[in-house]
């Protein structure tokens, strides 16, 4: 190393010590942080993209921590049970519906009253840091999903119209029994 370019080394060194202490990447910081514990609650989930997708959608996440993140998968489960409630209703009034069908969605109806209000139950106990009863009404709201779709085979018609949405909710569901199981972990 000749004298100049000794000089120029440690003249650069303290400034890229300068630099990264006047740039700590603070805001990369944090997303990297929120990404990879939103990575950390999909990794079993059986749709990762879509269990990842859905809680990123959400702006909130960005900074949640665990509990926040278990917090938007429950309110994202309760408001896409709420939108499905409506929908039914919605194609309950139609007058040209087939009774079997109608049975169907009436049934269905009830379920999602009921998955509704498990949720409901679900969001108190997550409040109260009671993770085991979270764990038994998010299930159960999954259940009422399952008994919609099961009552459109039993009746026997093919594909549920509803298919979609039922799996959908009980994925939503299961993104935050994912939450719920890394926080009960402690
Ligand atoms: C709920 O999920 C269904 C099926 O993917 C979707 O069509 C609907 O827009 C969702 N609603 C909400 C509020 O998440
Ligand atoms: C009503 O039900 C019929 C038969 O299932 C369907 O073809 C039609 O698109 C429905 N109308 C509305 C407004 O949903
Ligand atoms: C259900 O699907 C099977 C096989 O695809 C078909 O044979 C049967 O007729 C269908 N039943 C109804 C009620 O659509």
């Amino acid at each position: 190393m000749n004298k100049k370019s000794i000089s120029s080394f440690s003249l650069l060194l303290p400034l890229t010590i300068l630099f990264f202490t006047i740039h700590p990447h603070h805001t990369i910081a944090i997303q990297s942080t929120s990404t990879d514990l939103i990575a950390k609650v999909c990794m079993h989930s059986a749709h990762k993209d879509i269990c990842i997708a859905s809680l990123e959608s959400e702006p909130a996440s960005q900074k949640a921590d665990l509990h926040g993140l278990a917090l938007i998968a429950l309110r994202l489960a309760t408001s896409n049970a709420t939108d499905t409630s409506t929908y039914i209703i919605q194609s309950l009034k139609n007058a040209t519906i087939d009774p079997v069908i109608e049975q169907c969605l009436s049934d269905c109806s009830e379920h999602y009253l009921g998955a509704t209000e498990q949720l409901d139950d679900s969001l108190a106990a997550l409040t109260a840091r009671g993770y085991g009863d979270v764990n038994t009404w998010v299930k159960a709201a999954i259940a009422d999903a399952q008994a919609c779709e099961d009552g459109f085979k039993e009746q026997g018609v093919n594909s549920s119209v509803l298919s979609h949405r039922n799996n959908m909710f009980k994925q939503l569901c299961n993104n935050a029994l994912a939450a719920i199981h890394l926080l009960a972990q402690g």
